[in-house]
């Protein structure tokens, strides 16, 4: 199959994706989908994606394929997901805070302790409500098909932290959104937004203090090596998504689309399924090299960051969104 190559505004040559044959009536066409993500190959979401791979060539006779280029090798989630929108790639993973700046309802899950339980956090995610948000990107070029668990996020700091006050005037590593940011703003805290690929140096060079992450991604990058404290605060749950281009959507015909839908939601619960173990055994190889897990009052931080829900309730976009996994809460 050919493949053309279009030479994108940063100047990057990329090959075109979607390899499609004519669509005829009878059985599956052809076609070869681009994955990008910036996961190392033993996250457990490269591990679902590997998975789907398998399980759309089975469905389909052979006749789709699911190519993935894992670690970032095509960039960071923003980088793919202009991609997407340049129709140079056909998929990616980025995480709720990754998709803020294309659709803002996704800013919700920046904000702090917004989960009563995993229970709510899973009613959401995987009910209606995250359903009709995996929408919300579709004005952009991209829709979501897939919603992975990613526990929560914790910070992570070369030095230890037991309370709100010693974070002052740290710097701290975020996803860079207007969330996040202020986020870390109301801790009295610098947010520095660096690329997820460049926190390991700018750990290990002092550039920052710390950072923040669910454990296996504290583990896999290694950042734990250069920030030995894990401080087990917890203020949020930000899934990863996985995204499609509509462009690429569209192209496919009804049974290819029920082919790929299959296999994404087969994807949701089988790296909902591998997600806990994961987080306990990257728990212990961070002990194994060294890290502190440190116990802190949760409520010390969500008070010092309630104002977040201030700024969110005062815009009706983002409010909306916030009213309507409230009422999946049982108080
Ligand atoms: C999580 C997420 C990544 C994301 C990263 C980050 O690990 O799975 O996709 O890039 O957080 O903090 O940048």
């Amino acid at each position: 199959m050919k493949s053309t190559f279009k030479k994108l505004a940063t100047g990057i040559v990329v090959a075109l994706p979607l390899t499609m044959m004519s669509v005829t009536a009878a059985a599956v066409e052809k076609v070869t989908l681009k994955l990008a993500h910036n996961l190392d190959t033993k996250h457990v979401v490269h591990q679902a994606l590997a998975q789907m791979a398998e399980d759309i060539k089975e469905a389909s006779g052979g006749k789709m394929k699911l190519r993935i280029y894992p670690g970032g090798q095509m960039g960071g989630p923003r980088e793919t997901m202009e991609l997407l929108q340049n129709s140079a790639l056909d998929m990616t993973k980025g995480s709720a805070s990754e998709m803020e700046p294309f659709a803002p309802a996704f800013s919700v899950f920046s904000l702090p302790y917004l989960f009563e339980d995993n229970a709510h956090f899973e009613k959401v995610i995987y009910g209606p409500v995250g359903r009709e948000l995996m929408q919300e990107t579709a004005d952009k070029g991209f829709i979501s098909i897939a919603a992975y668990a990613a526990g929560t996020r914790s910070f992570y700091a070369k030095k230890p932290i037991y309370s709100p006050a010693d974070m002052v005037g740290m710097k701290i590593r975020v996803v860079a959104t207007p969330t996040t940011i202020k986020l870390i703003e109301l801790l009295g805290a610098s947010p520095a937004p660096i690329p997820f690929g460049e926190v390991y140096t700018a750990l290990q060079q002092g550039v920052i203090d710390g950072a923040e992450n669910n454990e296996p991604s504290y583990v896999h990058t290694r950042h734990v090596e250069v920030a030995k404290y894990y401080i087990e605060d917890q203020h949020t749950a930000v899934p990863d998504y996985l995204v499609i281009s509509t462009e690429t959507w569209n192209k496919l015909d009804d049974e290819q689309k029920k082919i790929l839908s299959d296999a994404a939601l087969k994807s949701e619960k089988y790296e909902a399924e591998l997600w806990e173990k994961e987080v306990a055994a990257s728990r212990q190889k961070a002990a194994d090299v060294g890290a502190t897990f440190i116990q802190v009052d949760k409520a010390a931080f969500r008070d010092a960051l309630t104002p977040i829900y201030d700024d969110f309730r005062n815009d009706p976009k983002k409010a909306q969104w916030l009213e309507k996994i409230e009422a999946l809460g049982t108080k």
